[in-house]
């Protein structure tokens, strides 16, 4: 009988993949020795693979210039990066290697976008596509970045108060977006999204508030569909209706030469993830062509801004199982050294799945397990993969450690779980390992932050922490006397 890990993995999906290979029994990640990482940097630890953040743009740019081509589409294809996936330096430093385009969407984006002009990574032709919902400091940091002369700043309009706030802020002239707010799927708690303005008010809107003001030209539509570009009736109806709007405003509206599709785009959270992305384009781009056609008004440029696409499939999480606790005959508790609620958040606040593999171990046994976060907090666990309501891994065994990967967990779990910040009964956030390849394919690591120490937190915590080492030197000091006496 096949009882080993690694035949559980080639009789359940298809295996080696792409990324995912073994040496021996031990998991390799894009060619990195997770294993090695470990040795180096020990658990937890979080990582960024960087290329891969280049290598998904390119695959995207691919499909969309596959699928201009074959439908004969004359309108161009830009694509934008949503930062708020992750905002750090390295993060747009890889992505804008590769002639892309920014989505902001608060106040402080744009102190990046400006940080990122002033090193030369950016220039007044790269789109700056200004999303949310906009008052004050986003107004005017959105003004400054016009009146400082960068003409592709795009403020796409949330509501009806944003123009002319923006037009107070400004003596230049600009280009503005409309977000339509699209309809929710009819599972969800709400029917139309609170973010941007409802399909029926879009043309009456352009021609109250903008066909008239001198200063602002329309230049985009702006669609995102909250729960992601899929191959459903609900996502091929809002297209329809998205494009229904967009004919009717290009009717009235001739600046309008641009179609902004949003983000959405899935990324692989399991081995037997199964998306055609080059079908999907193909066919957004058909459609979109189609209602042009029909209508007799000429195709857009289109815009994307994929977040989680970009970054999510660079990074990744390991911890050790420190322990196991077998709580009744079925439950066996595989403790890991550090919190899901702090370090994938999603996975605890919208029960996101991310693909959860061994480093180590594969030829042994497997046992079905629930894995537990160190936090008293009852929910910080992860009991279940994307295919199947269980996880499996190989047998603890106390006398040879157990490592374990999250992958493709690279967007939003930083922002959203306060990276730097406080943590959940102080379980200190792991340290981030930022990994590159050279070009002659040489993995190389670095550190981007060391493990957050007790110092970071009860500083923040408003706690002097000079005290603790008064008494600790004290303590110190005192146990030296104690044993120079002892030895007298
Ligand atoms: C306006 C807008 N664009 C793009 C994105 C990125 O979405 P994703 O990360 O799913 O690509 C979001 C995410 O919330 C968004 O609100």
């Amino acid at each position: 009988m096949k009882t080993k890990y690694i035949d559980l993995i080639e009789q359940t999906f298809d295996f080696p993949q792409e990324e995912f290979k073994l040496n021996e029994d031990q998991l390799h990640f894009h060619g990195i020795d997770l294993m090695e990482l470990i040795n180096i940097y020990g658990t937890p630890l979080k990582f960024t693979y960087l290329p891969k953040i280049s290598d998904n743009i390119n695959r995207a740019k691919n499909w969309f210039n596959k699928a201009i081509e074959q439908h004969n589409y004359k309108g161009a294809y830009y694509y934008c990066y949503c930062t708020k996936s992750a905002h750090f330096q390295h993060i747009l430093d890889e992505a804008l290697k590769n002639n892309i385009h920014i989505e902001t969407s608060s106040a402080f984006d744009i102190d990046i976008v400006e940080n990122l002009k002033l090193q030369g990574k950016i220039t007044n032709d790269t789109y700056i596509i200004c999303n949310g919902f906009k008052r004050d400091q986003y107004i005017k940091n959105i003004a400054r970045l016009i009146n400082n002369e960068h003409k592709n700043c795009i403020p796409i309009i949330d509501n009806y108060e944003e123009i002319n706030l923006i037009c107070e802020e400004t003596t230049k002239n600009f280009e503005i977006g409309i977000r339509i707010a699209s309809e929710e799927e009819p599972k969800f708690e709400f029917y139309t999204s609170r973010l941007g303005i409802g399909y029926k008010n879009i043309v009456p809107f352009y021609k109250e508030s903008i066909k008239n003001n001198t200063q602002v030209s329309l230049k985009m539509l702006h669609f995102f569909i909250n729960t992601g570009i899929k191959d459903n009736s609900y996502y091929w109806n809002e297209l329809r209706k998205c494009m229904s709007v967009y004919v009717k405003l290009k009717k009235e509206c001739p600046s309008l030469s641009s179609l902004n599709i949003g983000g959405g785009f899935p990324i692989k959270n399991s081995l037997a993830f199964d998306y055609d992305y080059e079908y999907m384009i193909s066919e957004i781009v058909n459609q979109i062509k189609q209602s042009c056609d029909e209508a007799g008004v000429e195709v857009p440029n289109l815009f994307t801004e994929f977040g989680s696409f970009t970054v999510g499939e660079s990074g990744g999480a390991i911890y050790e199982v420190l322990y196991q606790k077998q709580q009744n005959d079925r439950e066996k508790w595989n403790m890991i050294n550090s919190s899901f609620i702090t370090t994938i958040p999603d996975t605890w606040a919208i029960n996101k799945r991310f693909i959860m593999l061994p480093i180590n171990r594969w030829n042994e046994n497997y046992e079905r397990v629930l894995l537990g976060g160190l936090t008293c907090d009852s929910d910080d666990y992860y009991n279940s993969e994307q295919h199947i309501n269980a996880i499996y891994l190989p047998k603890y065994d106390k006398e040879q450690p157990l490592y374990i990967g999250f992958f493709n967990t690279g967007a939003y779990q930083e922002s959203i779980g306060g990276y730097g910040g406080l943590q959940h009964c102080l379980i200190p956030q792991p340290k981030h390992i930022i990994i590159d390849k050279d070009t002659k394919g040489n993995i190389l690591t670095s550190i981007f932050s060391k493990q957050q120490t007790s110092e970071d937190l009860l500083s923040i915590l408003g706690y002097d922490f000079k005290l603790n080492q008064i008494s600790k030197k004290k303590e110190i000091a005192k146990n030296t006397m104690l044993d120079y006496s002892n030895s007298l």
